[in-house]
């Protein structure tokens, strides 16, 4: 491989929701020693790299993406010589560790914040987004908030409302004041100074608002049963140009430091979303690539997809792909536990850096929370269409032992229910199961560099069959996923035969691939190629 390539090219990441992941304390609430102690669990699992949901000081309100101090660990989390110790040890054993940096907002128990609301002539009045009320009073605008409901807070103190795009103790920093934009550098350069590798940036499109505060216009195909805030076109709200001002001196900031990764939490079209590449790609490295995240799971919109990313991107600007995270349902729940197979060969053979949710390796369930057991406030505030988190942020499964293996206290969350025989001690020993699946997919990728870096192209368009190749120098390989339940054949190219180097179904793997090969439902196939 091209040992010029930036390491993030070839790595795969593995997103770690720390309140689910390992409890070390008996709280009931995962730590960061719980993640220091299950790093031999992430090498043996063969991915590269962790990122890690925010860890900071913080009231809890948005489970950590709401930050009070953003150089202190939480103390539910733990402390800072706990993460010292954990970037240690990931690092002593070739795990890069990503942190989570939520630049948008703060938490209103921030002392930044604090300040802010103490009087309007405070110094840091102009670190948030304050205005009048409408000249007949009310808000200053009609801008939502996408937890629900107005996203202006009135301050009876001081007669004035603030902004917040999410709850309202999230209030939104001002990121047209030069000084909040120095104070987040030198944020930034705290944890790089630790040795950090990188950084996921939350909701990075957000961070400019209109400077004229104009009326968001409506939204003509909004309907019933999608959350509010969708109601309105977030025109003067989001994707703003000067955005990309922003992010150029966080990358420039980052840039500082040698081999560190900036990747970009953004949900836009394709077409918008690459322009955060940036100038020069002076934006960030990875603006995270959610279609799969959406898209209707058949063959030819799947391929339309990828075809339409691959063609949108700048050059020399590098793919990445994403599979579920903390604030979507899980794949498993979407496409079925069978189907979650092949989706996991489809995330780990495309161009491009992958993302793994933690759990999604065990085939991990969207789980059903009972009312009374919600914690997640978007659900609450938007109760009953479907937006809670809660069912996919549920604790990892280790073992059989009480509470599988995550806590000796009553988690935070329910476990899903099967978690006793689907776990990651049985599933490890069991060579067809979810996670040696993951495991033979991630040795696979690493032995193989036309996995990662290798081009990609289509295959044959089939209804049911999902084909493309990945090439480098002489290694050729045909991945062939089948994304329906029943068999499919596949046909070769003509001159060309085959061998399975790797099947969903391991069983398969070694068999060879004359001109015709059949898949059977939800199987998914690496065929290396010879001939032609
Ligand atoms: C995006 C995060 O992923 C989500 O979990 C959070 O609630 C919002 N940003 C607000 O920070």
């Amino acid at each position: 491989m091209n040992a010029s390539r930036p390491w993030w090219e070839s790595a795969v990441i593995y997103q770690i929701y720390p309140r689910s992941f390992q409890d070390s304390n008996a709280d009931g609430i995962g730590d960061l020693n719980g993640i220091t102690q299950r790093l031999p669990y992430l090498v043996d699992l063969g991915i590269d790299a962790i990122w890690i949901s925010p860890v900071f000081r913080s009231p809890m309100m948005d489970f950590g993406y709401d930050i009070s101090d953003y150089t202190d660990i939480d103390p539910i989390f733990g402390t800072l010589s706990d993460f010292e110790r954990l970037t240690g040890q990931a690092h002593a054993r070739g795990i890069k560790v990503i942190l989570d940096f939520v630049p948008n907002h703060s938490s209103d128990q921030h002392a930044w914040f604090i300040e802010s609301r103490a009087s309007r002539s405070n110094p840091k009045r102009d670190w948030y987004i304050w205005r009048d009320p409408a000249p007949g009073g009310g808000p200053p605008n009609n801008w939502l908030s996408e937890f629900g409901g107005s996203a202006w807070e009135f301050d009876a103190a001081t007669g004035q409302y603030y902004y917040h795009a999410f709850l309202n103790s999230q209030p939104d920093l001002n990121w047209r004041n030069p000084d909040v934009v120095e104070a987040m550098r030198e944020v930034l350069r705290f944890w790089l100074r630790k040795g950090v590798d990188g950084f996921r940036v939350d909701v990075i499109w957000h961070l400019v608002k209109d400077a004229l505060f104009r009326d968001n216009p409506p939204n003509p195909d909004y309907h019933a049963g999608r959350p509010p805030n969708e109601a309105l076109v977030p025109l003067y709200t989001t994707d703003l140009p000067e955005v990309h001002d922003v992010i150029a001196t966080l990358r420039r900031t980052v840039d500082e430091f040698p081999d560190r990764l900036l990747i970009g939490e953004i949900y836009l079209p394709v077409e918008r979303l690459v322009a955060y590449y940036g100038r020069d790609l002076g934006g960030v490295h990875l603006p995270f690539n959610f279609a799969l995240l959406n898209v209707r799971w058949d063959a030819r919109c799947i391929q339309s997809l990828i075809a339409e990313y691959e063609g949108a991107l700048p050059q020399g600007g590098w793919p990445n792909w994403v599979l579920g995270n903390h604030d979507r349902p899980r794949i498993a729940g979407r496409v079925g536990p069978l189907q979650a197979a092949v989706a996991a060969m489809l995330l780990l053979t495309l161009r491009g850096t992958p993302t793994i949710y933690y759990g999604d390796e065990l085939g991990m369930p969207q789980v059903e929370i009972p009312r009374d057991r919600v914690r997640d406030p978007f659900e609450r505030n938007v109760p009953g269409i479907g937006v809670g988190r809660d069912g996919c942020r549920t604790p990892m499964q280790w073992d059989a032992s009480d509470n599988a293996g995550f806590s000796t206290a009553d988690p935070w969350l329910p476990l899903a229910d099967a978690w006793w025989s689907n776990n990651a001690a049985d599933l490890r020993g069991d060579s067809r199961s979810m996670l040696n699946l993951y495991r033979r997919l991630l040795r696979l990728r690493k032995e193989t560099p036309a996995l990662s870096v290798g081009s990609y192209r289509s295959y044959a368009l089939d209804e049911d069959l999902l084909v493309y190749y990945r090439e480098l120098d002489d290694t050729r390989l045909l991945v062939a996923l089948n994304l329906t339940d029943r068999p499919q054949a596949l046909i070769l190219e003509d001159g060309t035969q085959g061998k399975i180097v790797l099947s969903t179904a391991a069983e398969r793997d070694g068999e060879r691939a004359p001109g015709t090969v059949t898949l059977a439902g939800h199987e998914g196939l690496i065929i290396a190629l010879s001939g032609h």
